[in-house]
């Protein structure tokens, strides 16, 4: 079997420290390992497999002796970074939002459009973590009728936002425990005991950003520019999981017996759907699991052709590093590298 060398940027956030432990857990084909984050970092060893690894300065050098270079830092990196990886021969698989709707860069969840990959240009995006479990339940009631509206409230937490996002809950409920002032860095109020309709900045539409790339990915992704979908952006006071209440309608009524047979025949799904005894996916059961959890699934009682449905999803695996690592993994399987 091809082994294949690999680098990291971003190794040390809070979606590299989960793409490595992947990496090991799926026995990727590894050559060689080289890991990078910011200067702050230079030196600092991670193990991996039971070896340590340096932490090492971006360069030429070390892009061009690389298969793969998987980017986990922030748009800025990803824009400084990718082109020239790719200009360089590296397939860059970018998890920031710096190329997704790039007409030339593939936006990539396996389960739906891996036939994306085939046109790719050395780059590839990998969607916004709200973005990524939503498209994935489209895309299966898709097969059972035409799909004409979608309302979605999510429900994120934070480490959506990094690692930093999470210490930073912690502190603030170690200080309303203690009485010390709360202070907020990361997100625009206090986190802890409160939710935020806010998760990046408005723009004049009085939507968010966070809105704004769920809309425009989702379309992209399903190649369905027609789509009408709308979004609210929610943070709350949890650390892994992100949560989303999906309300779709369709052209014509689908049964619920349907759409559950449909969903949990598909890769990547589970149901988790007992209300009688309160069982539906919660982010807490989420945590460090590979599926999509889905659940309360219902006939919506406003409309004939609604299905109302509850999902969560670990952001940090398939929102983010599961779905870069199957990427690569496609991308080897269909001989495109
Ligand atoms: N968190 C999620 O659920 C999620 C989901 C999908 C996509 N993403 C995207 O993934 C990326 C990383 O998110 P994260 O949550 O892991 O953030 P994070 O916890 O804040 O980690 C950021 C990482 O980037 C490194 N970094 C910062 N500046 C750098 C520079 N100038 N050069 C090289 N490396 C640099 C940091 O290194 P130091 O440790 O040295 O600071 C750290 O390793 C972002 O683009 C984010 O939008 C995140």
């Amino acid at each position: 079997m091809d082994r294949y060398n690999l680098a990291v940027i971003g190794a040390t956030g809070a979606v590299g420290q989960i793409f490595l432990s992947i990496l090991e857990q799926r026995k990727f084909p590894i050559n060689k390992l080289r890991l990078c984050a910011s200067d702050r970092s230079l030196g600092k060893k991670i193990s991996f497999k039971g070896s340590d690894h340096c932490i090492e300065p971006i360069t030429d050098n070390l892009l061009s002796d690389s298969d793969f270079v998987f980017i986990s830092a922030s748009s800025e990196v990803s824009l400084n970074t990718a082109p020239r990886a790719a200009e360089l021969g590296a397939i860059v698989i970018d998890d920031s939002s710096a190329f997704r709707m790039d007409k030339t860069v593939p936006l990539v969840v396996p389960e739906v459009n891996a036939e994306d990959l085939g046109h790719h240009k050395g780059i590839i995006s990998i969607p916004n973590c709200s973005t990524t479990p939503l498209t994935m339940v489209l895309y299966e009631l898709g097969k059972l009728a035409k799909i004409n509206r979608v309302i979605v409230d999510t429900y994120q937490s934070v480490s959506g936002a990094g690692s930093r996002a999470v210490r930073e809950l912690d502190s603030q409920i170690h200080a309303s425990y203690k009485d010390i002032n709360i202070k907020a860095s990361i997100h625009p109020h206090q986190i802890a005991f409160n939710v935020i309709p806010q998760i990046d900045s408005f723009d004049e539409s009085g939507y968010t950003n966070e809105e704004i790339k769920m809309v425009n990915e989702t379309k992209k992704i399903l190649h369905r520019p027609d789509l009408k979908i709308s979004a609210t952006c929610v943070r709350v006071p949890v650390k892994i999981g992100h949560s989303e209440a999906v309300h779709v309608e369709f052209n014509q009524p689908v049964s619920m017996e349907d759409a559950t047979s449909k969903l949990a025949a598909a890769g990547g799904i589970s149901i988790i759907d007992r209300p009688a005894s309160s069982q539906y996916p919660m982010p807490i059961d989420c945590e460090d699991k590979d599926d999509v959890m889905v659940g309360r699934l219902r006939t919506d009682v406003s409309s004939p052709n609604g299905l109302a449905l509850w999902l969560s999803c670990d952001n940090l695996r398939k929102g983010a590093a599961l779905n870069a690592i199957q990427i690569a993994e496609s991308i080897i399987s269909k001989s495109l590298i």
